[in-house]
């Protein structure tokens, strides 16, 4: 068995990263008298996913859905509202200071914009000598040794250890991103849209790289994206996000071929069908745009652009689904049958409050 096929049967074992009913809520800054207390904007509102060691899991879900907030809160970077995370055993829900720190080098994280999330006065050795600055370690063979290596395993010319940012390319720039984020042989990286500021000739590059640093080191990957295709070919299960709740998640195979929230159908609808044997799909347009995260739609949070909803929707938060193990949804009424935008008519509710008829 090779060592990849080693790496991923390890499913079944005890999950990496387990997640538990998260919460990050964000209170806006109350402007003048009549909103003294502020707004809550609830950006990620009861989520649950778990992860496995040497695994990807993808998370996708439109702009605004919750998705930056909830890896930065599973990162730390954020201060968690409610629920807890848990990894490698540990609670790591309120670490702080010097066991944060350390929590680092297990827990890295590579931003969407490449170019922002690198000091532009800095060389790319200056770049990459921090982490191992800031965690106080010294590699065997010093630390110029460790980043020129670290350079030729990302594909980039070691030689250039002493060019700046603009110097390069933003293929190269988000494989520098990556280059810092494994400097440490962390055991989780959260990608938060690793490839979407890059040209769709770079995008596949970088996936392919990922895909090779977990082959090699059996890294863990929560992968944010916007788009099921992106995360297709790397995540070994997927979490559809939307208004800060998870709708479906499962095995990628199982979400993508058998999807059951309508959610996930109108998501995949958008995805091109390169196989022509594959089956038609009829593309699902969401009307309206996503309810404002400081008002969620009671019952549902997705039953006002949804087009099979019905009174229970508003009235109910549904129960969550298991179909096949491991395979969750949360809707009334689940199916793999996609909703035909023809046959049915698009039942649109107007505000937060109001059930449908
Ligand atoms: N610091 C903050 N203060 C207030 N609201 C915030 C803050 N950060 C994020 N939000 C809000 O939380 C919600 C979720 O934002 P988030 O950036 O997590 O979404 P996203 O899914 O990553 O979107 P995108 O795909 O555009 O990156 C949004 O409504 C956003 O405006
Ligand atoms: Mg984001």
């Amino acid at each position: 068995m090779s060592e990849q096929a080693t790496i991923k049967t390890s499913a079944a074992a005890e999950p990496l990263l387990k997640v538990r009913e998260l919460e990050k809520f964000f209170t806006l800054p109350g402007k003048g008298l009549l909103q003294r207390n502020g707004a809550t904007v609830y950006a990620v509102n009861g989520i649950s996913l778990d992860v496995h060691a040497g695994r990807t899991l993808g998370v996708v879900g439109e702009s605004g859905c919750g998705k930056s907030t909830a890896g930065r809160t599973i990162m730390r970077l954020l201060e968690p509202t409610g629920g807890k995370i848990e990894f490698d055993g540990r609670d790591i829900t309120r670490v702080k200071g010097e066991s944060l720190r350390m929590l680092r080098r297990q827990m890295q994280m590579v931003f969407q914009d490449p170019k922002g999330s690198l000091n532009s006065r800095q060389t790319i050795g200056t770049i990459l000598s921090a982490p191992f600055r800031i965690q106080k370690v010294t590699p065997p063979g010093g630390t110029r040794l460790a980043i020129q290596d670290l350079m030729d395993r990302v594909g980039l010319n070691p030689e250039h250890y002493n060019r700046y940012p603009h110097e390069f390319s933003g293929g190269q720039q988000q494989r520098i991103g990556v280059a810092r984020a494994i400097a440490l042989s962390p055991k989780l990286i959260v990608c938060d849209e690793p490839v979407s500021a890059l040209d769709a000739s770079i995008q596949a590059q970088v996936v392919n790289l990922l895909k090779d640093i977990q082959d090699e080191t059996g890294v863990a990957y929560v992968f944010i994206a916007h788009d099921l295709a992106v995360v297709r070919h790397i995540a070994d299960e997927v979490a559809v996000m939307y208004l800060g709740q998870i709708m479906e998640r499962g095995p990628m195979d199982v979400v993508f071929n058998r999807p059951m929230h309508p959610y996930t159908h109108a998501l995949l609808s958008a995805v091109p069908i390169l196989d022509p044997a594959a089956r038609s799909r009829e593309r699902i347009v969401l009307s309206r745009d996503l309810p404002s995260p400081l008002a969620p739609p009671s019952g549902c949070v997705f039953r006002t652009r949804c087009p099979i909803a019905q009174d229970i929707c508003a009235v109910e938060a549904p129960p969550v689904t298991e179909p096949e193990p491991g395979h969750l949804i949360a809707c009334h009424f689940p199916s793999t049958t996609p909703p035909s935008t023809s046959a049915l008519p698009m039942r649109v509710i107007h505000t937060s409050t109001q059930k449908t008829n």
